[in-house]
């Protein structure tokens, strides 16, 4: 019989809903070392969280994340709230002894993303970075690390929405530097960073600059960066939310030796690979459907062709976790992959208010 794991799912919004199915439909794609008991789900007192417990199959409801974690019926505390809450719920479950899996950014600070490293450092634990586990990714740290790609020499990266734009739009927590930190550089550059981090490594200076083009809002609108990565490879990363024409528009192009890769979030079934080792008369940018069973990931999905989507890449990185966890190895995202995210955006947004370079802490 495998080892029941009780969840708590704090958070029942947009990242509620992905967390949800991530945990219903993980043992129907993956053949888990553990039952999944969907416990308890905790949110403000609306009719959300009825609606989103009654649809996904959550036990109980809870308004009070803190009494959630005092509970000696929880396994595992799964943070999906909002930024400003990210630390302090996640120590308080390291304390309690939970597995801790939070969403990103990690924290709002340095300082508290280094204090949930410390706390967590004797539970099991994950930051949602989940597009490392979109296929197409996954392949491309594949050949990079075969060498296919060779030296890398430009790496560049965007995640842009359109949003912002909307003046007509409700505020949320997310236009509140108390709750949701600095703007799109906490939110979006985050996922750029850490996608960076895992497919060039680490980062050895930077300098940025940010925007903010609605009139009195108090975040940023859009946030762009040069990177010196400590392999040599120049880097350009940016992201916004006046990305006029981007729905959700994550990308990267890698230009190395041996290859470009070309990745976009829209088309997250494709990778772009040019073969620069051909001969030059018949070199082309390939679009290739990182939907065979030999590609990393996608065989756990459908058969060659039947194209995934964004929910996949929050259903692999929870089955990735729980296999980690059963095996007692190390998973990657954890907190200290969180930590040097944290790291290189505070670096860059120091240079933004300065304008000058600053050095990027490489990977904690
Ligand atoms: N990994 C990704 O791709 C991704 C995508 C979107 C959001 N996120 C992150 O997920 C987190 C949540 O974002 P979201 O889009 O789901 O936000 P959201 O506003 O849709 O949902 C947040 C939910 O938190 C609940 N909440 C707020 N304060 C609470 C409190 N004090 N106690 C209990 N519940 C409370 C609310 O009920 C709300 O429904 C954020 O940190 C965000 O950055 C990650």
């Amino acid at each position: 019989m495998k080892p029941e794991l009780r969840v708590a799912l704090l958070g029942d919004g947009f990242m509620g809903k992905a967390h949800s199915n991530a945990w219903a439909q993980a043992p129907h794609f993956f053949d888990l070392p553990y039952r999944i008991r969907r416990k308890l789900i905790c949110g403000l007192d609306t009719p959300l969280l009825h609606q989103t417990a009654a649809q996904w199959e959550w036990e109980e409801t809870a308004t009070d994340w803190r009494a959630a974690i005092e509970r000696d019926d929880i396994d595992v505390i799964d943070i999906a709230l909002p930024n400003h809450l990210h630390a302090e719920a996640a120590i308080a479950a390291a304390r309690a002894g939970k597995i801790v899996l939070t969403e990103k950014p990690m924290a709002n600070t340095v300082d508290e993303a280094r204090a949930m490293v410390e706390a967590a450092a004797k539970v099991p634990n994950l930051v949602w970075y989940n597009y490392r586990r979109v296929p197409a990714i996954a392949f491309a740290k594949q050949l990079i690390d075969e060498g296919r790609v060779g030296q890398i020499y430009h790496y560049e990266a965007a995640y842009k929405q359109q949003w912002g734009a909307d003046a007509s739009r409700a505020a949320t927590w997310r236009m509140d530097p108390k709750q949701g930190g600095s703007g799109v550089a906490d939110d979006l550059l985050t996922h750029v960073i850490d996608t960076a981090l895992y497919l060039n490594g680490p980062m050895k200076e930077g300098v940025a600059m940010a925007a903010t083009f609605m009139p009195g809002r108090q975040v940023d609108d859009a946030f762009q960066a040069m990177i010196r990565f400590e392999n040599g490879a120049m880097g350009a990363i940016m992201s916004t939310r006046f990305g006029i024409g981007s729905k959700n528009a994550k990308s990267f192009r890698i230009h190395g030796a041996n290859a470009m890769l070309g990745f976009h979030l829209e088309k997250l079934n494709n990778l772009e690979f040019l073969d620069f080792t051909e001969p030059s008369t018949e070199q082309g940018v390939r679009d290739l459907m990182v939907t065979d069973l030999k590609h990393p990931i996608f065989g756990n999905f459908w058969r060659p062709g039947h194209i995934i989507g964004y929910e996949h890449s929050f259903i692999a990185t929870l089955a990735a976790f729980l296999d980690a966890l059963s095996k007692d190895e190390e998973f990657h995202p954890n907190f200290r992959d969180g930590l040097a995210v944290q790291q290189v955006l505070a670096g860059l947004q120091q240079s933004a208010a300065s304008r000058q370079w600053v050095p990027l802490q490489p990977s904690a």
